[in-house]
């Protein structure tokens, strides 16, 4: 039987529209193309996965409503098992209004969650048995913390590794820390969680060690176009990126964070699993989109050889 991911986290409609540049607040620009589609960290973690080459489970939550149809019938194509999407009456299917700037293909995101911040323990204790069976769990910090946390210590007191990509990122207790075995913030989210600044691969190299000493024992820092630096009890160094034209990075977080799963899952070493990884953002920047822009694993091995 293949191994089992299990993705722990949001599922957002995204609506996008693409311009000359980001405006400034009160400005009104003229841009150039509107796209919407499936988003959400989560659900682009579990897309980048499946599409890579796991089983994937999502546990999520979405409203009665037609961005939550759409949902189901794209987690139908992808085959992405979805027995855990909890349904919410009371609140919409979250969504993201997403701007990019077509020049730097640089974004600017701003999420309302929706159904995605009221899971509720009843939730929880259903998606129990889900977690509990798995090889891996991933999950990040787009829906409620308590119930994050829930997943997260699940997963920890049944011996499921778990990945936490901390995005977007908010101080974390310690107890949270130690029940981690990979994290994997950005620059900006590594500096939020631990204090330090990452301005410097000297400073990066500190901030790291603040996550390694609260007790995870895997620590990797993504750089964008630098690549990501790596550091565990066998690595220190920086894995560098896969050079490519990019013409929108969002999702490339999610890309990395879903392949260095199926990486992992599929026994590779650190490194290995984060050359896997950068392979993945690589590709998911050269398309347009979020989840439709994830890499298959053909690709994928394509661009690594
Ligand atoms: O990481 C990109 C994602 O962030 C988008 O799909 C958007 O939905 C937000 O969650």
């Amino acid at each position: 039987m293949s191994k089992q991911l299990t993705v722990f986290g949001s599922f957002f409609e995204d609506l996008c529209g693409r311009g000359p540049y980001l405006p400034k607040p009160g400005e009104t620009l003229i841009g150039s193309k509107f796209t919407y589609g499936p988003g959400g960290k989560g659900s682009n973690q579990a897309v980048a996965a499946k599409r890579a080459g796991a089983d994937v489970t999502m546990i999520t939550k979405i409203g009665k409503d037609p961005y939550g149809d759409l949902m189901l019938a794209f987690y139908k194509e992808e085959k992405i098992h979805s027995d855990y999407v909890f349904v919410d009456h009371d609140n919409p299917t979250g969504i993201a209004l997403i701007l990019v700037d077509e020049n730097t293909a640089e974004n600017a995101i701003l999420v309302a969650p929706g159904a995605c911040h009221n899971i509720t323990p009843e939730d929880m204790e259903k998606a129990k048995e889900q977690i509990m069976k798995s090889d891996l769990l991933i999950t990040q910090l787009e829906v409620n913390m308590d119930a994050t946390f829930q997943a997260i210590k699940t997963a920890h007191e049944n011996n499921v590794k778990v990945i936490l990509n901390p995005a977007p990122a908010v101080k974390l207790s310690n107890d949270i820390y130690k029940m981690i075995d990979y994290i994997t913030p950005n620059e900006t989210e590594a500096e939020i969680l631990t204090g330090h600044k990452t301005d410097t691969i000297t400073n990066i190299r500190k901030a790291a060690s603040w996550l390694y000493d609260k007790g995870v024992s895997n620590v990797i820092i993504t750089l964008g176009k630098e690549g990501v630096y790596i550091r565990n009890n066998e690595f220190d160094e920086i894995v560098p990126s896969f050079k490519v034209k990019a013409v929108d990075t969002t999702g490339a977080g999610d890309a990395f964070n879903g392949c260095l799963a199926v990486a992992l899952l599929e026994g590779k070493n650190l490194w290995q699993a984060a050359r896997f990884a950068n392979a993945g953002a690589a590709l998911s920047v050269t398309k347009i989109g979020t989840a439709p822009s994830m890499a298959y694993r053909r690709q994928i091995d394509e661009l690594i050889e």
